[in-house]
C-alpha cells in the first residue's frame, strides 16, 4: 500500500503507518479521546448517532439521552476533544440529520428494509416543541459547536436522490441530511483544486458547490446507515494532503477508513461496539488505493 506518512511517527497511542493506514481504538469516545495528544489529525469526518433516532445496542451510547439538551452537550464535549487533536489548520466534517418529535410514542416498532430503526425508547418531546414539530437539532448542535469556538465555515446539503419513502401524508418526504464543515482556526488547510466540479458545459472546473447529491450506500453486514464512500471523498481530499491523517470517533462500520485508503492517507477510528469493529476490519482489508477518484 503505497501511504506516505509525512509526519515521522505519531505519539502514542497513534499507531497507523504506511504498512498499516488504519488503527481502530475500541470504547466510549469521551475516554479514548482524551488519551490522544493535541495537534494530530488534519481533518474529522464523522457522523454520530442522531437523538433518539436508532438503538446500538451498547451501554453508553451517544444518541439515547432522555433530553435533547444533554445530547446537545454530550456532543460538544466530545467535539471539543476533537477540536484538540486536531491541528491548528484543521477541520472537521460533522454529518447530522434533522428529527421530528416522538408525538408521545414511546416505542418504534422494527422496519423491514432497516431492522436497526426499532427501539424501545423513544426520548419525549423536548419542553417547548409540539408532536409532530420538527426538532432542528442538526443545527441546534452545529450553533452549539460554533458558540465553543469553532468556525462555522459551510452548510452543505447532503441530497439523497434515493431517500427512504416515508409513510407522511401531510408533510414532503425527506431526502436530505447536513454536512457542517467547521475548522479549528480562521485559516485553514483546504484543498480546493482536489475537489473542483465540472462546469455544465464540460470545458472547465468550477469550486464545488454547497448541494451534493449522492446516493446513500448500503452496506449488507451493517443494520444502521455508513456513509456512502462518495460523501467522505471530497472531505478528505479537501481535508488532508496524501499521506495525512485523518480521524473518525464515530466509526461504525469503517467508511472513513476505506476511503483514507482509497486516497492514500491513514486513519483513526473510535468506535464502542466490538460488533461494528469486525466489520470494519473485514471492510478495511478489502480496501486497496483507487486509480481513479469518481468525484471529479
Ligand atoms: C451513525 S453510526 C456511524 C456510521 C459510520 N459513519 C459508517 O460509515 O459506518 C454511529 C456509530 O457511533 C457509535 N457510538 C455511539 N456511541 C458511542 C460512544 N459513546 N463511543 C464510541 N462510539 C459510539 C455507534 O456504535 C455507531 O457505530
Amino acid at each position: 500500500m503505497n501511504v506516505q506518512y509525512v509526519n515521522g511517527s505519531n505519539p502514542w497511542p497513534i499507531r497507523c503507518n504506511q504498512r498499516e493506514p488504519v488503527q481502530i481504538i475500541s470504547g466510549d469516545v469521551r475516554d479514548k479521546l482524551k488519551e490522544i495528544p493535541d495537534n494530530i489529525f488534519h481533518t474529522c469526518i464523522t457522523s454520530p448517532p442522531y437523538w433518539g433516532m436508532r438503538d446500538y445496542g451498547h451501554d453508553n451510547q451517544i444518541g439515547a439521552e432522555e433530553t435533547l439538551p444533554e445530547y446537545v452537550k454530550n456532543l460538544v464535549s466530545c467535539f471539543r476533544d476533537v477540536r484538540r487533536v486536531l491541528r491548528v489548520d484543521g477541520t472537521f466534517w460533522l454529518n447530522i440529520g434533522n428529527t421530528y418529535t416522538s408525538g408521545g410514542r414511546a416505542w418504534r416498532d422494527k422496519d423491514i428494509k432497516n431492522k436497526g430503526r426499532a427501539m424501545s425508547y423513544r426520548p419525549d418531546t423536548p419542553k417547548g416543541l409540539k408532536p409532530k414539530d420538527l426538532i432542528g437539532v442538526a443545527w441546534m448542535v452545529a450553533m452549539a459547536l460554533q458558540l465553543d469556538g469553532w468556525y462555522l465555515r459551510s452548510d452543505i446539503i447532503w441530497h439523497k436522490p434515493n431517500c427512504q419513502p416515508e409513510s407522511v401524508k401531510d408533510r414532503v418526504t425527506v431526502s436530505h441530511e447536513y454536512l457542517f464543515m467547521f475548522s479549528k482556526s480562521e485559516n485553514y488547510y483546504f484543498d480546493q483544486e482536489a475537489i473542483k466540479e465540472t462546469t455544465a458545459d464540460g470545458r472547465s472546473r468550477k469550486n464545488k458547490r454547497t448541494i451534493w447529491s449522492i446516493n446513500t450506500e448500503p452496506c449488507k453486514e451493517a443494520h444502521f446507515a455508513v456513509f456512502p464512500r462518495a460523501l467522505v471523498r471530497p472531505c478528505i481530499l479537501a481535508g488532508s494532503p496524501k499521506g495525512g491523517i485523518v480521524l473518525d470517533p464515530f466509526f461504525g462500520s469503517g467508511t472513513v477508513g476505506v476511503v483514507a485508503i482509497e486516497t492514500e492517507r491513514t486513519c483513526v477510528g473510535v468506535e464502542a461496539k466490538p460488533d461494528y469493529i469486525e466489520i470494519a476490519k473485514n471492510r478495511i482489508n478489502a480496501a486497496t488505493p483507487s486509480l481513479f477518484m469518481d468525484c471529479l
